[in-house]
């Protein structure tokens, strides 16, 4: 399925088809986000989050170099709550439409900053590179690699699908765990869940360690 939506003709509609749905008005405009309002807007993010995007605390996220896409997704899942939690909820609440594509188109140019490895950690990250880019043929585990990107990087025609390079292994490590208790609900068909309810905790340790460590988005 998501093979046949990856296939670079459904992207490439002729010019003549395009103007056309143009001038019949049925093509939104392209949701830029204005990052410099974004920034501003962000600044009671900074707090968790960090300056940058870069965030300070444990088990929040990094935002830098996530698609504009995919925090705008979040971020209205956070206030429909159809991705619980309570932080993020009152966060969200007083943000409209448009403050979020702003933050997300900030964010979303931002870098992430390097993370050094632990040395006792790379026998952990050497399983979970293995997990990453080869799944788990005995329990049928889909590798991560197909809709996350050769480097974690994320795919240039899914903007839906978040990068994972870089990102805090606590913090993936937390949502697979998540996806996997079905305390995470708001991926689409059910994508994440489907995975993650085949993963042990050793494989869900692993592969956060793997991608804490493609350290730049
Ligand atoms: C008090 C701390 C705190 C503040 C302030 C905060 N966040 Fe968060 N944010 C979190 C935590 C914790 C999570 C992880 C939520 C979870 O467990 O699902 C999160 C998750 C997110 C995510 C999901 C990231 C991902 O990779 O899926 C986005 C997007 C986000 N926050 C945006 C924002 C924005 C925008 C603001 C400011 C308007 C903000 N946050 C302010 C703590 C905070
Ligand atoms: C079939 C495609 C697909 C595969 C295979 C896949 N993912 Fe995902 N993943 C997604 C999508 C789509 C989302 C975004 C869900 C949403 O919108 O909330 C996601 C979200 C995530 C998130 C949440 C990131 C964040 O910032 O909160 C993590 C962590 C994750 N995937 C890890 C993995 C791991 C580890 C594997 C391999 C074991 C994997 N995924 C395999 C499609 C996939």
């Amino acid at each position: 399925m998501l093979t046949s939506k990856l296939s670079p003709r459904d992207h490439r509609p002729t010019l003549k088809l395009l103007l056309g749905l143009l001038l019949a008005g049925c093509v939104a405009p392209a949701l830029a986000g204005d990052p410099a309002a974004g920034k501003v807007k962000s600044s009671v993010c900074v707090g968790c989050h960090g300056l940058d995007g870069n965030s300070p605390l444990p088990a929040t996220p990094h935002l830098a170099g996530l698609t504009a896409t995919y925090v705008v997704n979040q971020l209205r899942s956070f206030k429909d709550g159809s991705r619980p939690s309570p932080v993020m909820a009152a966060m969200a609440a007083g943000l409209t439409e448009e403050d979020m594509q702003d933050i997300g188109a900030w964010f979303a140019g931002q870098r992430v900053g390097g993370i050094a490895p632990q040395d006792d950690t790379m026998r952990l990250i050497e399983d979970g590179r293995q997990l990453y880019r080869s799944g788990n043929a005995k329990t049928g585990l889909a590798a991560c690699i197909g809709c996350h990107g050769k480097d974690g990087g994320g795919l240039p025609r899914e903007p839906s699908i978040p990068p994972l390079r870089g990102q805090k292994s606590d913090y993936v490590a937390q949502m697979l765990t998540n996806f996997k208790g079905g305390m995470r609900s708001n991926d689409a068909e059910q994508m994440m869940r489907r995975i993650a309810e085949r993963m042990s905790d050793h494989e869900i340790q692993a592969v956060a360690a793997y991608v804490e460590r493609l350290n730049k988005r």
